[in-house]
Parts: structure tokens; C-alpha cells; sequence
């Protein structure tokens, strides 16, 4: 069984029961966090880019957990800490316990000088999983969906800094996932958006709303 628990903003981990993968873990001083950093459980992290609401609390969980931070190498940066570290790059796929992580573009800013903005496409339990990260709409995600069939598309819909729902309901079109998790909206007043809008603008995907704090299986 493969679960999705959603903790606020972009913050989300993919659980196989053997592997428990955090993404973006921004926790503290996330206003829709609903875990503690000092509580959440990861053997690996993955990081879309460097800025402070996807790295978040990432080096002080890989410290606790002693979980597997993979990322671009130009954010990798941990203060001279101890931490296992995967640094691959966009188009690389890396093998992992749990399937593979492929990192894949993002039209995005890195958040540190140097690098670049990524997304992944995880396989895990069985499924694809394509997380986006902070990313406008880009026409390259149809080569994305080629090359995976993407179960679950976990996509911003927040507007200003990323994708608002109108571009997100391209990208679901674009990338022909079967399903579609909005996630990067409501944290703060100026990414308020109403998720409902992609259920009227999304037609071939079934669209659905996680609440922070809950999780869902992927099925
Ligand atoms: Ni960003
Ligand atoms: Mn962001």
C-alpha cells in the first residue's frame, strides 16, 4: 500500500510501509504545517530547489532521521553537518530501495545562486508519482508524460509564484496523468485559490483534494 500524506504547502511523504519519502519540507513557520519537524519520520528527502518554503527544515531532519537528502548539488548545502546526500541532475535517474527518482525540469528560479529548479518522477509501490515543485506551465511536460505513464500528478496551483489552476489543468493534459493532487496554495493570502476550479477545468483526470494533516492511498 502506497500512501500519500500531505502536511501542508508542498510538503508531502510517499509511504511504500518500507520507505517513507519527504518531499519539500518546509515545516517550521509554515502556517499549514501539520507536523513538527522535530516529529516527521524520512529515509529519503528530496528537494525541488533552494528556496525557503520547499528546503524548509530539510538539513535538521536528514541530521535526526539520518534519511538520504537528494537534490541538485548546488543546494546541498548543510553546513558542514554530516548528511547522505544523492546529487543528480535534471534528466538523471537514480535507483533507489524504493524504485527510482528521475529529476526532471522546472521553469522556476533556484532560490540560491547557481543551480536550477527541478521536479522528480518517483516510481514507489508500484505507481508514478511526478511531483512538479514550484514551476510555471511548460510544453516539455508532454515529454514528461511520455516517458512515464503518471499515476498521480501532485502540481502548484497557488498562482504568483507558480502555476495557478487554469495552467495546471494544461499541464494535467499535457502530461496525461490519471490523477491529480493540488498542493501550493492557501498557505498565505496571496496564493489563495479555490481547488475546485480544477474540478470544472480538468476533464480526463480525476482531480483530488487532500486537506493538510490528512492522507490518502494511492491506489
Ligand atoms: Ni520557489
Ligand atoms: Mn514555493
Amino acid at each position: 500500500m502506497l500512501t500519500f500524506n500531505y502536511y501542508g504547502h508542498a510538503c508531502f511523504m510517499l509511504d511504500d510501509g518500507a520507505n517513507k519519502i519527504l518531499f519539500d519540507p518546509f515545516l517550521t513557520g509554515n502556517p499549514a504545517a501539520t507536523v513538527s519537524e522535530k516529529d516527521v519520520q524520512a529515509n529519503y528527502i528530496l528537494i525541488t530547489h533552494a528556496h525557503g518554503d520547499h528546503i524548509g527544515d530539510a538539513p535538521n531532519i536528514a541530521v535526526r532521521t539520518d534519511a538520504t537528502v537528494v537534490g541538485i548539488p548546488e543546494i546541498m548545502d548543510f553546513g558542514g553537518q554530516r548528511v547522505k546526500t544523492i546529487g543528480m541532475n535534471l534528466g538523471g535517474t537514480v535507483k533507489t530501495e524504493f524504485g527510482f527518482v528521475r529529476m526532471v525540469p522546472a521553469l522556476h528560479s533556484s532560490g540560491i545562486a547557481g543551480g536550477v529548479a527541478c521536479g522528480y518522477v518517483v516510481g514507489v509501490g508500484g505507481k508514478v508519482v511526478y511531483f512538479a515543485g514550484d514551476t510555471a506551465l511548460f510544453s516539455d511536460m508532454k515529454l514528461i508524460g511520455e516517458r512515464d505513464k503518471i499515476d498521480y500528478a501532485v502540481l502548484p496551483i497557488g498562482g504568483h509564484y507558480t502555476m495557478d489552476p487554469i495552467d495546471a489543468a494544461k499541464a494535467v493534459e499535457f502530461l496525461n496523468a490519471a490523477n491529480v493532487i493540488p498542493v501550493h496554495y492557501d498557505t498565505w493570502p496571496v496564493i489563495k485559490q479555490n481547488p475546485e476550479d480544477l474540478f470544472r477545468l480538468v476533464n480526463k483526470a480525476k482531480v483530488i483534494v487532500v486537506k493538510p494533516g490528512h492522507s490518502i492511498e494511492l491506489k
